[in-house]
């Protein structure tokens, strides 16, 4: 497999973790070579989808991480208005049913050919990591949560999703179970030079990229390094050495 530079660089996916406009800016502007950026709950509720625009603004790509559950028609209105925002890729549980995941394909592409703009990728949210086994039992999930992660990931690939995101311990299942075209997302991502904080279960940029990982969600150990760029420049290089031919 060989990959140019700018293809790797958009494989990683950056978390604007931040209350609002002025932070986001802050990391948008220390990180000139990120293409893509995760706007999520947090920072959409507090300022709106002005913060779409501003990360348009720089050039950039947006992905929406609203985890949209909710009924068809409504979520069908939410991509939407997505499709309309120019966004890159946006997230929806899969627990929401399959017809809510193809009203939801069928809102995209319909506006995308209304409005004349590209498609973005809808990926599925499964099994929220922060949901253990007993957790699941409590809400009527019967199954483990392996079992259910893999159910709701078949049921996304029934509907015609074209992402999931997952945990890295969950993608060379997911890979294995649903071909390759299925795009990857996972983060849970620390290099060797970062810490862990809160994240217990993880793995570094290049074991993910080779466990069959599409993109690769990275926060705290990027935006909150002492010098972001070189951090970002890091993992390009850990991911370039990765997926260099043996
Ligand atoms: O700073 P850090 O690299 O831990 O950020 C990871 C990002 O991925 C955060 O936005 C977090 O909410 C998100 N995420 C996660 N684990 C999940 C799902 C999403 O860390 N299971």
């Amino acid at each position: 497999m060989n990959k140019n530079i700018n293809d790797i660089k958009k494989q990683i996916i950056i978390a604007l973790d931040v209350r609002n406009q002025q932070e986001a800016k802050k990391i948008l502007e220390s990180l000139p070579e990120a293409r893509i950026f995760k706007v999520g709950l947090e920072l959409f509720t507090a300022e709106g989808p002005s913060v779409l625009k501003l990360v348009k603004s720089y050039g950039r790509e947006v992905f929406l991480d609203l985890k949209l559950h909710d009924i068809p028609n409504t979520v069908a209105g939410a991509v939407k208005s997505a499709v309309r925002h120019g966004v890159f890729m946006l997230t929806l549980h899969t627990s929401g049913g399959l017809e809510m995941m193809k009203k939801a394909i069928e809102a995209a592409k319909e506006m995308a050919e209304k409005e004349g703009r590209p498609l973005p990728l809808l990926l599925g949210v499964t099994v929220l990591t922060s949901l253990k086994d007993s957790d699941l039992q409590e809400i009527g999930f019967g199954s483990d949560s392996k079992s259910q992660v893999l159910r709701l990931a078949k049921l996304a690939f029934e509907a015609g999703i074209e992402g999931l995101v997952c945990s890295p311990q969950e993608i060379e299942e997911l890979r294995a179970e649903l071909g390759p075209r299925i795009k990857i997302v996972t983060p849970g991502i620390r290099p060797t030079w970062a810490e862990a904080q809160d994240q217990k279960r993880i793995m570094t940029p290049g074991q993910a990229i080779q466990k069959g990982a599409d993109f690769l969600v990275i926060g705290r150990p990027i935006t909150q390094a002492a010098l972001p760029e070189q951090a970002f420049a890091r993992v390009v290089e850990e991911l370039q050495a990765a997926i260099k031919p043996a």
